[in-house]
């Protein structure tokens, strides 16, 4: 087992292949943090503390005199407000008699095989070639109100720890959970940068680096999903840590809705990581002999640089969060029609389309926004899951026909949790939008949500869903969302529980995808919020593939996709080729680009083929055949960056190298054109050194290629990509 426990020392050590993470129950049963990072001898590091009379940092009770011993300094596991630590907390309680100072203290543990599972929340799963090991450490509070249950999962292959807490109340009062963060790491020493992903729509997960400085510093959402804005995903690293070298750690949110990462380096210069709900819309109220859970947060660390640890997300993350059949098998080369014609569709334009799709080797036609109820725009409909059979001129199941007769699978959008004001389900039950009674709510694109807090709207919704799904032949589900929560109320919550709506909202959602999941074993489920509104950890456990951005343009895109590589798989990021200029930004770039772009994601089309030129149908001919031979390698290959899109001086590129070291696939998109320029070299990775590799029928040796890099061609055309495949020579 992973996890070793010395009794005499009440030591915890949890180790995976190359990290090791330790506790420790300390004399006063304060269970403090002693070691995150590199894997070494089990040694009690809190030697490494230092004990010291730190004025206005007070001591527990029980310390009596003992005027060296501050929570206030301490490193611990799970710190809580109001007793004496004046940093940022793990855990605010409001009590029965509504004080709120709370003190834990260790009150025994329980080691389990296999990796714990969450009720009604996300986790990282193991498989039966995965070792895993579950730990709960049982803290108790000292007023004798409730327990604080830690739970690790350690993954000893997959280098990752995951945390998550449940906080039972076992008194006969209600208790109110004010914040509830998911994990915390106090680091005594060390001088860290924080790496942040923040954006805006159409502009998603920008990759900042900043130096910690003293105070707070945090990111977060309080939008009711995970946003557009930050990302719920943050790396530490060392002041030198590149994307090959040094030591950086990884903090994953499973969670979909509101959160708060936040870094503070404090009067001691010791750091402390705080990843959870964020507190702003959270009150929950715990029953006597109830459990609140708290969504999983998934830690990793590297001494091998950025690049490392996000290969190691990119592992877990596709075989052991996302599920279900399409983690394994090919999905389809799709053709979405939303950037090719919006609202603007019949059934005899939607099949046309279809069939120039199908002519090229396309294979999933996605007929989005617009097919139901009176959606003739984005300002009406929403809510009315009921065929538009007037609009498409035949039923779903006519229309669904057409297509597959075509040869190709049908795909359709839903926007489950939207609701319009025109819309006869919000005349039927206007109570079931999110508002608040006697206020006017806020709207946004025209629209209101539903408050997915309540089982009955959720049932409604879902039959309805079911029903559409039912009537027809269909393959994929685009799972949309245009708007951040707001007003938020519940109609069945009392006064005192309306702090619960908003994590009821997320608890919904997952509840209504689990279900969707297991009706629907086979579909597969895209998910989407405006683009990359809610792309997140916790997401992905439904939806293996997610739509990166509403930003389409192959250059903006590289941004947004290199940002979000950092935490997840490019197996996860939904990337079209669409036409040109470009939508959002009136660009022009070559087909071919579009494709690279496009490829290093789900890949697939968002345009009208019949507006193309017979040249460029002929391209996407190849670029499909071209994608499905590097599938493999593109989905399930080591990633890596190999330059930053927004500082590259003249080419971008990023790789993605077999984990046996036999290709690899380099992609380059020419940033810059200079006349009589000089030249480029990138350098390859993951390749065998000894071996020799073909590239465009030239040979080098692996260690050639890596030390000495390759010559790139140069660029005749702005924006111009290359995709080099290198191909390990057999038989030597
Ligand atoms: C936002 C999505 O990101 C788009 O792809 C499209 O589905 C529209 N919504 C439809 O309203």
């Amino acid at each position: 087992m992973a996890i070793l426990f010395d009794s005499t020392s009440r030591l915890f050590t949890l180790e995976t292949n190359h990290s090791m993470y330790q506790m420790k129950a300390d004399r006063y049963g304060v269970l403090l943090h002693t070691w995150f990072g590199m894997k070494g001898s089990v040694f009690d590091y809190s030697y490494l503390i230092s004990y010291a009379d730190r004025g206005f940092s007070g001591n527990p009770y029980e310390a009596e005199d003992e005027r060296t011993y501050s929570l206030d300094v301490l490193p611990q596991e799970y710190p809580t407000y109001g007793s004496g630590d004046y940093r940022s907390s793990a855990l605010k309680v409001r009590y029965p008699d509504g004080t709120t100072a709370c003190e834990l203290r260790y009150a025994g543990h329980k080691t389990l095989e296999g990796k714990y599972a969450l009720p009604g929340l996300p986790a990282i799963y193991a498989t039966e070639d995965t070792k895993a090991d579950t730990l709960v450490i049982t803290l108790e509070d000292t007023r004798h109100c409730f327990y604080v249950h830690l739970y690790y999962g350690v993954l000893e292959e997959l280098d990752m720890i995951t945390r998550s807490v449940r906080i039972e109340n076992h008194s006969d009062a209600e208790i109110y959970l004010e914040n509830v963060q998911s994990t915390c790491i106090d680091y005594l020493h060390g001088e860290f940068d924080l790496h942040t992903f923040y954006g805006r729509h159409v502009k998603e997960r920008n990759y900042q680096r900043m130096t910690l400085r003293h105070g707070i510093q945090s990111v977060g959402s309080t939008r009711g999903t995970s946003s557009h804005q930050y990302n719920p995903f943050l790396i530490l690293s060392g002041e030198d840590t590149t994307e090959e070298n040094g030591s950086c750690y990884g903090f994953s949110f499973l969670y979909s809705g509101d959160f708060l990462g936040t870094a503070e380096y404090d009067q001691y210069n010791q750091t402390r990581i705080l990843l959870g709900i964020h507190p702003d819309n959270f009150c929950y109220c715990v029953k006597p002999g109830e459990s609140f859970y708290a969504p999983e947060v998934a830690m990793a660390y590297s001494h091998n640089g950025l690049g490392e640890l996000s290969r190691i997300y990119h592992k877990a993350y596709r075989n052991h969060l996302c599920r279900g059949k399409w983690t394994a098998t090919r999905r389809p080369v799709l053709l979405n029609s939303w950037e090719g014609i919006y609202f603007d569709f019949n059934g005899e334009k939607l099949v046309k389309m279809a069939k120039d799709a199908a002519e090229l080797g396309v294979e999933l036609f996605v007929m989005d926004d617009g097919w139901f109820g009176k959606r003739e725009l984005d300002v009406s409909g929403l809510g009315d899951w009921i065929v538009n059979e007037k609009k498409l001129g035949c039923t779903l199941g006519e229309l669904s026909d057409q297509i597959h007769d075509l040869g190709m699978q049908f795909g359709i959008w839903f926007e489950p949790e939207g609701i319009n004001e025109d819309s006869d389900l919000y005349r039927a039950h206007p109570d079931w939008a999110l508002q608040v009674p006697g206020k006017s709510p806020c709207r946004s694109r025209q629209q209101l949500l539903l408050d997915f807090s309540r089982e009955d709207v959720r049932d409604y919704i879902f039959s309805h869903i079911c029903q559409v799904l039912d009537s027809a032949k269909i393959e994929y589900l685009k799972w949309d969302l245009n708007r951040s929560l707001s007003d938020l109320y519940s109609a069945l919550l009392p006064a005192d529980r309306q702090g619960e709506v908003a994590h009821r909202f997320v608890l919904g959602l997952y509840d209504m995808l689990e279900k969707l999941t297991q009706r629907y074993p086979d579909m597969l489920i895209e998910g989407c919020s405006g683009g990359g509104g809610r792309f997140d950890a916790g997401m992905l456990y439904y939806t293996p593939q997610i739509w990166c951005s509403d930003d389409t343009d192959a250059i903006e895109r590289l941004s947004i996709q290199y940002g979000t590589s950092f935490g997840y798989p490019v197996s996860t990021m939904g990337s079209h080729v669409s036409k040109c200029p470009n939508e959002q930004t009136g660009r022009n770039t070559p087909i071919n680009t579009r494709a690279t772009v496009a490829m290093s994601g789900t890949f697939g089309y968002e345009l009208d083929v019949n507006e193309m030129s017979e040249e460029d149908k002929s391209i996407v001919r190849s670029q499909i055949d071209e994608f499905k031979k590097y599938y493999d390698l593109i989905q399930y290959g080591d990633y890596y960056r190999l330059t930053n899109p927004d500082t590259a001086e003249s080419y971008h590129g990023w790789e993605f190298a077999a984990a046996d070291g036999s290709e690899a696939l380099l992609c380059i998109v020419a940033l810059q054109i200079h006349p009589n320029g000089p030249g480029c070299w990138m350098k390859v990775k993951g390749l065998k050194p000894d071996s020799i590799y073909t590239v465009d029928g030239k040979e080098y040796p692996g260690d050639v290629l890596m030390n000495g890099g390759l010559l790139l061609p140069a660029a005749t055309e702005e924006y111009e990509s290359f995709r080099i495949h290198i191909v390990e020579k057999m038989g030597i």
